[in-house]
């Protein structure tokens, strides 16, 4: 089967672009790169043109999805994989590869409605990346810009669509019980990070995405952005701990588009070779984290 091979890029509308960009160079240590237009600018952290797309648009939420397959004749197989598995395909304007800077994609829509992107031809700037505060730098590379984690009202769809049709594999299935109902996660990955996509079921949820998660080289990386945080009233949505799953040693701060920024350091990697789905029936984390059991119950209403 053919699959995608990393989350290479992220599309966010924002009311207010600013912010945002003060948030990404001042905490978080990325590179801001003025876009084609007045309404979009990019955000680097590695040797990508950029990994974070901001829009202008005054919508406060994710705007796309982009997975990286390695060459064009893989792109071709995927588009096969998800038009034999019912999905539309619409091949990307001529305008659309331009902004993104590859060399060919497809566009389609994911069972929770997030537009897709499929690419080929990652964007490389041969510049060296010099983080915008003092820190050293993210873990990306073949593992990609980090990972998403995103709201389906149809869980088991939108696990047949990331697995059997782009190619993932299942990292673990998670259940986090409320007085009412059980709450069910999926983690997935196309690569060695634990999960580069994990998808959290919610009949209603305030956005199309719950976080982004940025990896950093460094525990002090992680440390001092959350000092940053403190100092320049950043709220803290989740404060530091360490997930049972992918083990990453984490934060969450608030963005100026109303949803999550996991700022984390020590993910575990998986080896396809050997790993075993994992089964988990809560979401608590190792230590920390403390306020993560209520964002996910209180985000995700319960359902039977
Ligand atoms: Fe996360």
């Amino acid at each position: 089967m053919a699959s995608v091979s990393q989350l290479g890029y992220v599309g966010i509308g924002t009311s207010d672009a600013k912010a945002w960009q003060e948030l990404a160079t001042n905490i978080l240590g990325m590179q801001v790169v003025p876009g084609d237009d007045r309404s979009t600018s990019y955000l680097r952290m590695d040797e990508y043109h950029h990994r974070l797309e901001l829009r202008a648009n005054g919508r406060d939420d994710v705007e796309f999805v982009g997975w990286e397959v390695p060459d064009p004749a893989t792109l071709q197989r995927v588009a096969q994989q998800l038009e034999d598995g019912g999905v539309t395909v619409t091949p990307g304007r001529r305008d659309e590869i331009d902004d993104r800077r590859v060399i060919d994609l497809f566009r389609c829509v994911d069972p929770s409605g997030i537009p897709t992107e499929v690419y080929c031809g990652r964007p490389v700037n041969q510049q060296p990346f010099h983080p915008a505060r003092p820190m050293s730098g993210f873990k990306t590379g073949d593992m990609g810009l980090g990972h998403v984690l995103v709201y389906t009202s149809r869980l088991d769809e939108s696990v047949r669509f990331y697995r059997d049709l782009l190619g993932f594999r299942v990292s673990d299935f998670t259940e986090v019980s409320t007085p009412d109902a059980k709450i069910h996660l999926a983690f997935l990955h196309c690569n060695p990070r634990h999960h580069s996509i994990a998808l959290l079921q919610a009949p209603k949820a305030p956005k199309r995405i719950n976080h982004i998660m940025l990896e950093c080289n460094s525990l002090d990386d992680v440390g001092s952005g959350r000092d940053l945080c403190r100092g320049r009233g950043v709220p803290i949505a989740i404060d530091l701990g360490r997930h049972m799953n992918d083990r990453v040693v984490s934060f969450y701060m608030a963005n100026p588009s109303g949803f999550g920024l996991e700022y984390g350091w020590g993910g575990r990697t998986i080896d396809d070779a050997t790993w075993q789905v994992e089964h988990y029936t809560a979401a608590d984390s190792l230590w920390g984290h403390p306020e993560l059991r209520s964002l996910v119950t209180g985000a995700a209403p319960a359902e039977t």
